[in-house]
């Protein structure tokens, strides 16, 4: 098992998978993701204050008792969360990004962080141990925000993996908003970095067939309104359908 100690002990370190290697993850370009998030959140710093989609996440679902925040960055959205959840775990796998939610000293729970890509072999048993202190019937919500486009092809089958198996344990709703294919041409506030435009139909798809069914879905501009930045986005939120693949 890869987990190692991080500087702060309250985070959870989790390795990519064994055999992984750059040219697996990443078949269409030579950059490496983590070390652009990295760099980006040593140079940059972005908002504090909770995105839109976590304010409309949180009216969405007040009966829920637990959040997983993926691809949590530095945590505006985490910390947002923690007020309004019972559990709250962030997930990602920048370092620098989850040092600076950890020193923030803004999370009343200082051990709800894993330090992780989605693909972590162990990702799923840790986020288990977290969420054993929630009841076996309470309700709970993944949430990721402009994860998805950050991420591989192979990173979101991880992802619905994972979805699948929390999906096991406890009752879960999925709440996601990413950047929507009308919106690669458009200019952008935020640097460069590798984006996976995705079509809301093919996502809805895989939702389908991983056994989650929508039950809210828009898409358009100002959703997501950055300074000169309005991306175009899809807004999700899926259930598990009683269909089990
Ligand atoms: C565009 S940022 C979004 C951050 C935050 N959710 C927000 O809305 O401000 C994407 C985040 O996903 C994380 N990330 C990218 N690829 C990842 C992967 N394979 N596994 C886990 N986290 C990843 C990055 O480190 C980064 O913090």
């Amino acid at each position: 098992m890869n987990i190692q100690s991080l500087r702060c002990a309250n985070v959870i370190k989790l390795d990519r998978p064994d055999g992984w290697n750059q040219s697996m993850a990443k078949p269409d370009t030579n950059e490496d993701d983590r070390s652009h998030w990295d760099r980006f959140y040593k140079k940059y710093e972005p908002p504090h204050i909770p995105s839109q989609f976590a304010v409309f996440t949180c009216a969405e679902f007040t009966g829920a008792s637990f959040l997983i925040d993926i691809g949590c960055g530095n945590g505006r959205d985490l910390i947002f969360f923690s007020s309004k959840f019972e559990k709250v775990v962030g997930v990602d796998e920048s370092e620098k990004a989850i040092d600076i939610l950890v020193k923030s000293g803004k999370l009343a729970d200082q051990d709800c962080c894993i330090n992780a890509p989605i693909n972590s072999p162990t990702l799923a048993a840790s986020l288990k141990e977290k969420l054993g202190d929630m009841p076996e019937n309470s309700f709970g919500v993944i949430y990721a925000r402009f994860f998805l486009h950050a991420i591989r092809d192979a990173d979101e089958l991880a992802f619905w993996e994972l979805c699948k198996t929390i999906a096991n344990w406890r009752d879960v709703s999925i709440a996601v908003e990413f950047r929507s294919a009308k919106d690669r041409s458009l200019p952008k506030m935020t640097p460069d970095h590798f984006r996976r435009y995705i079509a809301p139909a093919d996502f809805i798809a895989s939702a389908a067939f991983n056994g989650f069914a929508v039950i809210y879905y828009v898409e358009g501009f100002g959703f997501a309104k950055y300074g000169s930045d309005d991306a175009h986005v899809a807004r999700i939120l899926l259930q598990r359908s009683a269909w089990k693949p």
